[in-house]
């Protein structure tokens, strides 16, 4: 469904994505991790068409290296940012609504952001402003938002950071929802690799914008080499 073919991002001298390949089959939660600045955040910036870069990056085998965000929204990619963004100035239905709006191929439509706003659990504080939403209901409306333009595939960078537990849990029955439930194809960027173990189906480890190996989560993550770069530090 999504492929990336020696996809290399340079800001100046420094190489943030260098020489990266990997392909997601439809219906599939992908994972990505790697130490901080290996290039993750950079990657997502690359797919949703935020900056140029060399390669090639295609999704239902057509190329979208190049077209600009909105496109790449409208093809059926959306994608959430590690710290949650919502409009201060708008209630949680009309956020959710600007998805639908914009980002939907069909333009705004109710019956579909009253099914997310239940589905991300906000229908009963939809009417309230987002500033005043904690952590875990301002990431649901982002994760909502993204849901609401349709997406065929949900572009996730690390949702649990700054969760406690049980949000954790939340969270990953949410996005395990969001892959059966609605059969969107996930894409997740995480530290936390236990989530990435019980979540994914493929895992990728990049550092330095390279990939160290790309496989089964159980087997990558007891890879000596990942244990080297990026285990040893993070799974205490
Ligand atoms: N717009 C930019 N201009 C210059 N350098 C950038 C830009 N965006 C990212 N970088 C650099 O590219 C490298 C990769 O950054 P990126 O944010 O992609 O890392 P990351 O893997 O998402 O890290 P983290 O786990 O901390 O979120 C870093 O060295 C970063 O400083
Ligand atoms: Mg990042």
């Amino acid at each position: 469904m999504l492929n990336v073919t020696n996809v290399t991002k340079k800001f100046g001298e420094l190489t943030a994505v260098n020489d990266l390949s990997f392909s997601v089959a439809e219906g599939q939660v992908f994972g990505i991790a790697g130490p901080n600045g290996a290039g993750k955040s950079t990657l997502y910036n690359l797919i949703t068409g935020l900056y140029s870069f060399e390669g090639d990056i295609s999704f239902k085998d057509r190329n979208i290296s190049g077209l600009p965000p909105h496109k790449i929204a409208k093809l059926g990619i959306s994608r959430t940012f590690q710290i949650p963004q919502t409009f201060p100035s708008l209630n949680v239905r009309q956020s959710m609504g600007v998805g639908s709006y914009f980002g939907s191929k069909n333009g705004y439509q109710k019956d579909y952001v009253d099914r997310i706003l239940e589905f991300v659990n906000l229908a009963d504080k939809q009417d309230e402003m987002t500033g005043q939403l904690n952590l875990l209901d301002k990431k649901m409306l982002m994760i909502g938002a993204a849901l609401s333009t349709k997406p065929d595939i949900l572009m996730l960078d690390e949702p649990m950071a700054g969760s406690n537990a049980k949000e954790i849990l939340k969270l990953m029955d949410l996005i395990q929802r969001i892959n059966q439930d609605l059969g969107v194809t996930i894409i997740i960027i995480e530290h936390f690799m236990k989530v990435l173990t019980e979540l994914t189906e493929k895992l990728l480890i990049i550092e330095t914008g390279t990939e160290i190996c790309c496989g089964d989560p159980v087997e990558v993550t007891s890879d000596p080499r990942v244990i080297e770069c990026y285990l040893g530090d993070a799974n205490d």
